[in-house]
């Protein structure tokens, strides 16, 4: 159980991206490396970057694990194909131009298994020339500065103020960034809810991607559509963002 995800308008709100900066992003990656316009989204969530690309004119299809999340999509997005499945075990039956793992959903591959299945799954699901492309958090980032300070932050949703307040702090030894997230609302009990992100490094990627068959086109940490500009060396921001094509056939 998730609240953020068993409440979509609630992810909406509280993570927006109201000139749909994620999907641009991806239709510029497109143009940029070419690929056939058809995208498969995994951890589409709301279907918010699905749904705008095929106003663009992709064909899109999305997966998630989370049941409403997918109701939700479905109902705001009739266009595209939504399946519930799991990114370390999908299997469509088709194959796309494009696969997007998008905002660190690729991150909750916590452990190599998990990632290399991932990979792979991906790997299947492209046609020739086939281009995936990723935006998550930096581990080198992560791992280099220190872990934001506990942050608070009030979302109205159904008309009800909806508090979050965030701690985060880094396991280094499974090497992720744990999350406790404790949710406030009148009259509701307090909800306290914990994840956890991979920290990947860019190299260790750019590795992973290669074992699995995956070629880097394009590994950089800016701009993008949530990075934050920095002034630092190359790769050293806050997110990560790579666009590899599918070696071989
Ligand atoms: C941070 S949200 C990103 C949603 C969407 N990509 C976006 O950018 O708005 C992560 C999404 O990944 C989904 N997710 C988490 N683990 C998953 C898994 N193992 N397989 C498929 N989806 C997963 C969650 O349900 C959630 O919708």
């Amino acid at each position: 159980m998730n609240f953020l995800t068993d409440n979509p308008a609630l992810y909406e709100a509280q993570f927006p991206d109201p000139e749909h900066a994620a999907a641009r992003f991806v239709d510029g990656l497109v143009r940029r490396f070419g690929a056939e316009r058809s995208v498969l989204d995994v951890g589409c969530g709301t279907g918010r970057d699905a749904g705008y690309l095929t106003g663009l004119g992709y064909e899109a299809a999305g997966i998630d694990v989370s049941g409403p999340m997918l109701e939700y999509a479905r109902r705001r997005h009739p266009g595209v194909a939504f399946t519930r499945a799991d990114m370390r075990d999908f299997r469509l039956g088709a194959r796309f131009g494009v696969v997007t793992c998008l905002d660190s959903a690729l991150l909750y591959c916590h452990t190599n298994d998990d990632l290399v299945a991932f990979l792979e799954r991906c790997r299947a699901h492209l046609r020739p020339g086939g281009l995936l492309i990723a935006e998550m958090r930096n581990g080198a980032y992560f791992l280099s500065n220190p872990v934001p300070e506990p942050f608070t932050r009030t979302v109205v949703h159904d008309g009800v103020p909806h508090t979050s307040h965030t701690t985060l702090w880094i396991d280094h030894e499974a090497q992720l960034l744990r999350r406790r997230r404790r949710w406030t609302r009148p009259g509701g009990e307090p909800l306290d809810q914990r994840s956890a992100w991979r920290l990947l490094f860019p190299r260790e990627l750019e590795f992973l991607l290669a074992s699995c068959g995956l070629e880097v086109l394009a590994l950089f940490d800016g701009p993008g559509p949530r990075a934050e500009p920095h002034s630092g060396p190359p790769l050293s921001g806050d997110r990560l963002h790579v666009v590899a094509r599918i070696k071989g056939n």
